[in-house]
């Protein structure tokens, strides 16, 4: 979910829908805002679905000048008007909008709210409830109710409310979910991304954990739960607001995939030193170097990342990786030995289930090095060392560029770590992803085959298979969560030999089953087995590497390093997915029930 508040002299409509619009890759089940004015006319529009939704519901001549939104992703309550924030309590005085879960809500209904009439079935709700009742049962001043209703919360939340009675305030809140407070000339603004508002201002702060904020148009206090104030410099946001627009693009998907050269160019300049070598800071290589075993943990399209990477770090730095997914990890916890180096991938740096198993490994006391994409996300933060995708902001909700990217690190860091321990002698990455930056633009630049292969083969069918061996599989797995992400065909990737012992049952007359082939080794093996597919009646398509071609493949990719295929033979799999999606008539950057940071 994602949350804005502003209070200034400006229509708050118009720039709480913006900013909403810019969040809502956050979620957009259902959104809402409130709205008032110095006179108290306060109005609340909720709708279901995007944020284009609540805007045909807002009414134009409402006139306010400060607000809250939010746009959800539904977890408690299903996805309607009634479960949209913002919420009210009973008498409709305070108004909430949060992100976050709030674990303890029933406990606190038991006992403070036992006669209320809830409203929603969400675990918002009682937040706003308990402030009203902290108000009118204990006397108390809204800020004092605020910060008691705050205490006495257990979850993750990033919470904004405003009291009409008093409509110049609004109050902040946060524990886990992110909150940035900004400030322009005249007016101040909430927000869990600085993406919403960076139209209005560059200037924002950081609110930390248990902190509250009360924001006027002309300042912001910050301060702790006993009174305590705290002062913070405000950062100055380097987030292009040119880069989070789509241009002449139809979609961020298309954009962001045809992003990916100009990505990996980026992410080998940033990481050259002056004499022009890949290089790490040597606070993390020596960590890494003093480990005996690296855990990559990550979850969805990161994790996917994390299975390629562990080939690139086994094979290049020869130090054995194992790779876990987010939410397995906390309740399965793996045998660890005496020198783990734990790696957490994750675009947006705020995946709940992953900043779950990096506090454990904090707690544990083991090195961890981040891998994200916000600059500033929490597990920026929250690792021991951070490294930065470089990709630039990746809006759409289907991950593209994030994926490439994160391989395109891991390499770099495969590399140094080699050169360091002897594994590698001598480096060999620039000049090879510089050749991978070429073939993806060679792909990219000649996509009508891709496309009249989705629109004819793919759209049509039931269900769709990726196959593939070593590598190829790992970007099968991918390739096969893209295309059921964004056309909702069910795919699944699969070990090509694997096949047979009992998923091949599903194969009928023209199921797609696209071969990925861009490993020597195993080439032979995975045609083998696409033809015992297609003699069972599948309509095999094959994507493979030049060298490795045949005849009648249907999409040939430019050669590369072996070892950095996957970051070639993904883009067609992204562009099957993408026209295919389209071909249905998908929304192909919010594609159904999805969100791009699941912080809950
Ligand atoms: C969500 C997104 C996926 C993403 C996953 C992990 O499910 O829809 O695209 O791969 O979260 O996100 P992260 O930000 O941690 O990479």
């Amino acid at each position: 979910c994602g949350i804005v508040g502003y209070i200034g002299t400006r229509d708050a409509k118009d720039i709480l829908l913006n900013g909403l619009e810019k969040l809502e890759y956050r979620g957009y089940d259902s959104a809402g805002i409130f709205v008032t004015n110095e006179e108290k006319d306060s109005h609340l529009f909720k709708a279901e679905g995007h944020i284009s939704a609540l805007r045909e519901k807002v009414d134009d001549s409402v006139k306010a000048n400060s607000g809250i939104g939010h746009t959800r992703w539904a977890t408690h309550g299903e996805p309607s008007v009634r479960n949209a924030h913002p919420h009210q309590s009973e008498s409709k005085r305070f108004s909430i909008v949060h992100n976050g879960v709030i674990e303890n809500y029933q406990e606190i209904k038991d006992a403070y709210l036992d006669d209320y009439e809830l409203i929603s079935e969400t675990d918002t709700e009682i937040i706003v409830q308990l402030v009203e009742w902290f108000v009118e049962t204990e006397d108390m001043t809204t800020l004092d109710a605020f910060k008691r209703a705050i205490v006495a919360l257990e979850g993750s939340y990033a919470i904004a409310l405003i009291d009409n009675e008093n409509p110049d305030v609004i109050y902040a809140a946060k524990d886990k979910s992110p909150l940035l407070l900004g400030k322009g000339d005249g007016f101040t603004v909430i927000c869990s991304d600085a993406i919403a508002m960076v139209k209005e201002t560059d200037q924002f702060i950081e609110l930390k954990d248990k902190e509250v904020a009360i924001l006027t148009k002309d300042s912001i206090t910050i301060e702790d739960f006993s009174g305590e104030k705290i002062d913070r410099a405000f950062y100055t946001s380097d987030l292009d607001s040119d880069a989070i627009e789509k241009g002449e693009f139809p979609s961020y998907l298309a954009k962001e995939i045809s992003e990916q050269p100009s990505v990996i160019r980026k992410i080998v300049q940033k990481y050259q030193n002056d004499k022009g070598e890949l290089s790490l800071s040597p606070d993390i290589t020596d960590s890494i170097l003093d480990s005996d075993r690296i855990y990559i943990v990550a979850a969805g399209t990161s994790y996917n990342a994390g299975l390629v990477g562990k080939n690139l770090i086994e094979t290049i730095a020869r130090i054995p990786v194992e790779v876990h997914v987010s939410s397995e990890f906390a309740y399965h916890t793996p045998l660890i030995p005496k020198k783990p180096f734990f790696l957490f991938l994750s675009q947006s740096g705020e995946t709940a289930d992953t900043r779950q198993a990096l506090a454990l490994v904090n707690e544990w006391e083991y090195p961890s090095l981040s891998l994200t994409n916000v600059p500033g996300s929490a597990m920026t933060r929250e690792a021991s060392f951070n490294l930065s995708l470089h990709a630039g902001p990746e809006i759409s909700v289907p991950s593209t560029k994030s994926y490439t990217a994160h391989i395109a690190v891991l390499a770099i860091l495969s590399e140094v770590i080699g050169l360091k321990n002897g594994s590698l002698k001598e480096a060999f990455l620039i000049e090879e992803l510089e050749t991978v930056a070429d073939a993806m633009q060679r792909i990219l630049d000649h996509t009508e085959a891709i496309e009249q292969l989705s629109t004819e083969v793919l759209s049509y069918s039931s269900h769709a298979f990726y196959l593939g061996r070593g590598l190829d599989y790992f970007v099968a797995l991918e390739a096969a969560m893209k295309l059921k992400g964004i056309s909702y065909i069910p795919t699944e990737g699969f070990p090509a030999g694997e096949m047979k012992h009992g998923t091949i049952a599903l194969i009928e007359e023209g199921t797609p089953v696209i071969g990925l082939v861009t490993e020597e080794p195993v080439a032979r093996r995975t045609r083998n087995n696409l033809q015992e597919t297609k003699t069972r009646g599948a309509h095999v398509l094959t994507i493979a590497m030049e060298g490795l071609d045949q005849p009648d493949d249907n999409v040939v990719i430019p050669k590369v390093n072996p070892l950095l295929s996957p970051l070639v033979s993904v883009i067609p799999t992204q562009l099957l997915a993408y026209y295919c999606g389209l071909h249905r008539g998908n929304d192909v950057d919010k594609p159904r029930n999805l969100a791009k940071s699941v912080t809950v």
